[in-house]
């Protein structure tokens, strides 16, 4: 099966939320590809304005989405917190996608004593997936999509350790880490939501390499100057369309799969393509590991689930 945006199928009467839709990246593409195929997008970010300016460019190729903003930091827990008392107001969710995470920054500890790439990329996931777990249930269909990524092959182990302990930072090596929690999650909180007999699957995608923001974000703090425009201008050369980089994530979302399901660019490497099933690396599917970090995570953001 050679899967693309045609297969979507409609998605009226659907409620989603995706983190991290600024405009450029995945997580915009994917917004735009949901809301023209029929569903409710609430769009989560923790900067107002870049939130308002992807309504807009969406909004300019699909006048009839139904778009919603939920402003939220990730690295931060107290406002995971308050964006998931917000969401409320969105009722039953039919999909969260986890997309939004930063890149081999520069070290940073968060408010909560978080280093800040497992904080953003896994930690504030953690909280907000539990958060809004009720309403995921609610809607008798629901789905988790979280975005991993090649890198997590980088990872020589996974990240079970005190999480606000300090230890040699190296930012490569943390960003695989905190892209292999993320399918240990997936693949725990599938086995979890199973056993409780909920109706809510869980997938991963990775988007191969995508010419979006990441890289600037992560090495320059941001995207504004000439230093940035010509990363970013390389990022771009080299790697596939951010449009595309969506895909795998998409499929995750809306085909008919088996929880537990990671999903990836179908080309050489799974750096580009049409999106299929891929595989992990073995560490992701240590089911030890798997369930240590839930426990690390449940205790590190207060919350026990599902
Ligand atoms: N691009 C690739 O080749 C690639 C490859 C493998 C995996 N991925 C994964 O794909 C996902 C999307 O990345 P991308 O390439 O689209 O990068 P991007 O263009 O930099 O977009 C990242 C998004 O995450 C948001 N974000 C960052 N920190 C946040 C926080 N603390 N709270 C809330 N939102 C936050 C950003 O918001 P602001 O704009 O406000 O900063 C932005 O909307 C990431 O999980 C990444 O690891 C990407």
């Amino acid at each position: 099966m050679t899967w693309s945006t045609d297969d979507i199928g409609d998605l009226r009467g659907r409620t989603a939320v995706v983190t991290g839709p600024t405009v450029g990246g995945i997580g915009f593409h994917t917004a735009l590809e949901l809301a023209r195929h029929g569903a409710r997008v609430a769009l989560a970010g923790r900067t107002p304005a870049k939130l308002d300016a992807a309504a807009e460019a969406i909004t300019a190729q699909v006048p009839y989405a139904a778009l919603e903003s939920l402003v939220v930091d990730l690295s931060d827990l107290s406002s995971v917190r308050a964006a998931a008392e917000a969401a409320g107001a969105l009722g039953p969710l039919h999909l969260l996608v986890n997309n939004a995470g930063i890149m081999a920054t520069p070290f940073r500890r968060t408010v909560d004593g978080l280093e800040s790439q497992m904080a953003t990329n896994h930690f504030g996931p953690f909280l907000l997936t539990g958060l809004l777990l009720d309403q995921l249930v609610a809607s008798g269909a629901g789905r988790v999509v979280t975005l991993s990524s090649q890198a997590h092959r980088l990872a020589r182990s996974a990240p079970l350790g005190d999480p606000r302990a300090r230890r040699r930072y190296s930012r490569w090596r943390v960003y695989g880490q905190t892209k292999l929690a993320n399918l240990l999650f997936t693949f725990e909180l599938d086995r979890r939501l199973r056993r409780a007999g909920l109706p809510v699957l869980s997938l991963a995608a990775h988007p191969g390499l995508a010419g979006t923001h990441l890289a600037v974000n992560g090495q320059l703090g941001g995207t504004e100057g000439r230093r940035a425009a010509i990363l970013d201008a390389a990022m771009k050369a080299i790697a596939q369309s951010a449009a595309a980089g969506a895909w795998p994530g998409l499929m995750a979302a809306t085909a008919d799969l088996p929880g537990g399901t990671y999903v990836g660019p179908g080309g050489p490497g799974q750096a580009s393509g049409r999106p299929r099933v891929v595989g992990t690396a073995p560490l992701a599917r240590d089911e030890m590991a798997q369930r240590r970090l839930w426990e690390t995570s449940e205790a590190t953001v207060g919350l026990s689930w599902p």
